[in-house]
């Protein structure tokens, strides 16, 4: 497997893992790709909230599989307390876990699952509870790589040979278990299509140019870097066919936060006649999110865009910085979502409350 992504055994960019003994886990710090590869193993509280909050683990599928790992291997440090001081620890560690990062539903959405599994058998053996939110965890984990790879399937099916694609910023094994946005294109590669794809290099923090063109040189696919504000003309140039990006929470009318700039460039692909298409797991959808209103956009550190990736700071020092790490594109700009169960088109506001009726 060595240097190679293959979407169905995995690849050295499978980003979470349990060790061995099920008491850590490993991941591959992504803010040192892609120059270093180097793993972590965590099984720390405040190594668990600062690896999300630093963006060691980052992508919202990934961000969920990892929280879930984080509950398990917690909670088996304290598996001989009674049930209320175990669930009392339970929570305050969840809590402190969820404040992290707000953005990316998944976090709160497999805490949520694990905390389920926690009360549903408060009546058993603490360490038996804890067994369980272990299985949990593994389940979360095995339904993400299933969901990627019919995404990927889904996702193939709207292209053909030779197209150009823009993606923006990484949604591939890095920041979910086998690929949301970029998955289709490996998988493409895999059955012998050859796409044009460029990357957006995605500022501030540069996902897109340390990542996505990792991941999918890698995995063969021809990939050109640009910086963000070059999106438009490549699609002037009338180089992309399509536009792939993911998300990190979809609300119920449609709108969805992803990282910051894919709202500029589904306005682009819309003036351009570009269809621009959002892939994700159902598990980023926030039904009890009525509107991209309701979602709360992480602000970071002004460091990230005055100083980063330079030799020397490149603006005044002090200068007043605004670093929103994600925006929310409107659904009116969206050609359709790609999820595990199918492609939703609009009217998102139905189509979407469709997909948990089954
Ligand atoms: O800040 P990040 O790197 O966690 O942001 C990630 C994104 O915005 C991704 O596009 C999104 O999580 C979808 S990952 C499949």
């Amino acid at each position: 497997m060595n240097n190679m992504i293959d979407l169905k055994e995995g690849s050295f960019f499978e980003n979470v893992k349990l060790s061995a003994d099920e008491k850590e886990i490993i991941i591959i710090d992504q803010t040192q790709l892609p120059n270093n590869i180097v793993y972590l193993h965590l099984n720390q509280l405040e190594d668990l909230y600062q690896a999300i909050k630093k963006l060691q683990i980052r992508g919202a599928p990934a961000i969920g599989i990892f929280a879930g790992y984080s509950m398990y291997v917690l909670i088996q440090q304290y598996d001989n307390l009674p049930f209320e001081k175990f669930y009392q620890k339970f929570s305050k560690d969840k809590e402190y876990l969820n404040s992290s990062r707000p953005t990316a539903v998944n976090l709160m959405w497999a805490l949520n699952r694990i905390e389920q599994v926690v009360l549903e058998n408060k009546d058993k053996d603490v360490k038996e509870i804890v067994r369980l939110a272990g299985l949990k965890a593994k389940e979360i984990h095995r339904e993400d790589k299933e969901m990627c790879l019919k995404i990927c399937e889904y996702g193939l099916s709207l292209l053909k040979d030779g197209d150009g694609v823009l993606t923006h910023c990484n949604t591939g094994p890095l920041a979910t278990s086998r690929g949301t946005a970029i998955g289709p294109l490996i998988l493409g590669k895999q059955r012998g299509y050859d796409f044009k794809v460029f990357a957006n290099e995605t500022r501030p923090l540069l996902q897109g140019a340390r990542l996505t063109t990792l991941e999918l040189q890698k995995a063969g696919v021809d990939v050109t870097l640009i910086c963000d504000n070059m999106a438009s003309i490549v699609m002037k140039n009338g180089w992309i066919d399509i536009c792939f990006v993911g998300c990190d929470r979809i609300a119920a009318n449609g709108d969805f936060a992803n990282k910051i700039g894919t709202s500029m460039v589904a306005i682009l692909a819309k003036h351009y006649g570009v269809p621009i298409y959002s892939l994700g797991p159902t598990s980023t959808i926030d039904m009890n999110c009525p509107n991209g209103e309701h979602i709360e956009i992480e602000l970071r550190d002004s460091s990230e865009i005055a100083e980063k990736w330079y030799e020397k700071p490149m603006a005044p020092k002090g200068v007043k910085c605004y670093n929103p790490s994600f925006d929310v594109t409107d659904h009116n700009l969206l050609t359709g979502f790609v999820t595990e169960k199918g492609i939703v088109y609009p009217p998102f506001d139905v189509n979407l409350k469709k997909l948990f009726e089954e």
